[in-house]
């Protein structure tokens, strides 16, 4: 769009398509600092959209500081709909920030990144925008998809009767860098926002929008595929910090040496940093896994075979880690769970959100199943009926239903268990009272920390067995 056209083009109306974990908290965010724009989130989730439209402490998504947000400009300048069509005509702007999952089936099956309801939103975005728009990809994306964005908007730019209409559209790549659970910070606070693309007017309006709250030294702008392969990149390589240090914590536990230790040691170095080396179950969430799988079916495609398999590895020890934890259990367990109480404490991938997706507890405790445990699930945030989806156990699976049960109060999840396994770094479990809950047990009774969130010595003044990942046995 030449300049002259756009001269007075003022962004006065956002529609964001997708109100999840991505587009509801960043929509927020917008709202809050650009109280002269309306933004319109939308989604085919109904359900989502009521939950949007409800009670401040029953929205869809868990972010410590969202829902003050969302209770102080909702409803003024932020609103949530499903009405798609109708938000696409009035927005000069149209966030893309939908689902996409790692492919089920086909070409690419596995690795590649599940594109239809990108491009479902490309078409309804082409099919309904009624003036020049700028349409951004906020949804993590395989490098290249802006041209997919591109080809649909460029090719369903008829009418129905057959006639080219005048819409014009400037695709930018906007890729969001909030993590789970520190995402209200992540938004207000940028380490950078990246805006790619190759029109200087559409970049240059949705830059005025981050220079309202964020400083312009940290807004970068690149070409559209620097922005698109960055995010994946940057992805890829927090992941493999994790992958690295879960690769030591094993080293760990067979020579006496302590994994924080190790990683306070090596962290300290600037050159290395302290971020990302803390050693667990292996990363979960949405993205990690979703990016470094997209990354290795890029590289396969360009024949860079070597490559290909350098970023495979981090997942393989992604794997391992959650392997090497179910067997430590089965292991000290004496070799058979079976009929034995296992109390699971934390269900989301991390701490401070109610996300789940590829969370290391849903693995392990398929496994833990597989060998015919019980178990007895508990998270201060994941509602049961979540926990029991993840799992894909529906209520007919008579086998699996029996054999787990959801307690929010980690006293009674606790009653007669043989182990507890701490899988998320939840405050409240950093405090439990061992001393006293040690009681409700059945002895032996065992602890496993995969977060190293307890005090080994704390723990030595009771009766109970202790593991600790990256760290070792303690009795
Ligand atoms: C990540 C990126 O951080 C974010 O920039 C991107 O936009 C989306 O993906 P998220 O998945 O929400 O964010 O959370 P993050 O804090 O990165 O944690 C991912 C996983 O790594 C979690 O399972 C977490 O427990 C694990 N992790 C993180 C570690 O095991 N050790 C660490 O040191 C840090
Ligand atoms: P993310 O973590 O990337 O935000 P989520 O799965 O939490 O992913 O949210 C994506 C949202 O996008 C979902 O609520 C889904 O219903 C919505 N969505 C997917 N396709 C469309 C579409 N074509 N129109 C509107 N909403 C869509």
């Amino acid at each position: 769009m030449p300049l002259k056209k756009l001269k007075k083009f003022q962004i006065k109306n956002i529609c964001c398509i997708g109100a999840g974990y991505v587009g509801g908290p960043t929509m927020s965010v917008i709202a809050k600092y650009c109280p002269d724009i309306t933004v319109n989130v939308v989604d085919i989730n109904k359900d989502r959209i009521n939950n949007w439209n409800g009670d401040f402490d029953k929205l869809p998504i868990f972010e410590p500081g969202l829902a003050k947000i969302v209770s102080d400009v909702r409803g003024k300048n932020l609103f949530f709909s499903c009405d798609v069509h109708k938000s696409i005509k009035e927005a000069d702007i149209i966030f893309i920030s939908v689902n996409t999952p790692i492919k089920s089936h086909g070409i690419g099956a596995g690795e590649a990144s599940d594109l239809r309801w990108v491009e479902s939103s490309a078409r309804e975005i082409s099919m309904h925008a009624r003036d020049h728009t700028i349409v951004v990809e906020k949804s993590t994306l395989p490098v290249k998809t802006a041209e997919i964005i591109k080809s649909i908007l460029e090719s369903t730019k008829q009418n129905s009767d057959g006639k080219n209409n005048k819409i014009t559209f400037s695709v930018l790549s906007n890729p969001e860098f909030l993590a789970e659970g520190t995402a209200i910070n992540d938004l207000e606070n940028p380490d950078r926002v990246l805006i790619g693309g190759e029109d200087k007017e559409s970049i240059d309006l949705l830059r005025e929008i981050y220079l309202r709250w964020v400083d312009e030294k940290k807004i970068i702008t690149t070409n559209l595929w620097s922005s698109e392969l960055s995010k994946l990149i940057a992805n890829a390589f927090l992941a493999q910090r994790i992958s690295s240090i879960n690769s030591v914590s094993a080293i760990c536990e067979s020579t006496g040496a302590d994994v924080e230790e190790v990683a306070k040691a090596v962290g300290t170095d600037t050159r290395i940093g302290i971020k990302f080396l803390k050693s667990g179950p292996g990363f979960g969430g949405s993205c990690f896994e979703k990016d470094i799988l997209n990354l290795v079916y890029i590289c396969k495609s360009l024949g860079l075979k070597e490559v290909a398999s350098y970023w495979e590895g981090i997942l393989k020890i992604n794997d391992w880690q959650q392997d090497r934890i179910y067997k430590a259990v089965v292991d000290k367990l004496y070799g058979n769970i079976s009929g034995k109480k296992i109390v699971i404490l934390g269900f989301s991938f991390k701490a401070n959100t109610n996300d789940t997706r590829n969370s290391p507890s849903i693995k392990i405790s398929k496994k833990l199943l597989g060998e015919d445990a019980t178990l007895v699930i508990s998270d201060p945030k994941v509602a049961k009926n979540k926990i029991l989806e993840s799992l894909n156990i529906k209520n007919k699976d008579i086998n699996f239903v029996n054999k787990i049960s959801v307690e929010i109060n980690i006293a009674k999840a606790i009653e007669n268990s043989d182990a507890v396994l701490i899988m998320t770094e939840w405050e409240e479990y950093k405090n439990i009272d061992w001393k006293v809950l040690q009681h409700k047990m059945r002895k032996p009774a065992w602890v496993f920390d995969t977060r190293s969130i307890i005090s080994v010595e704390k723990i030595q003044e009771t009766n109970l067995n202790f593991w600790q990942l990256g760290n070792g046995e303690f009795n």
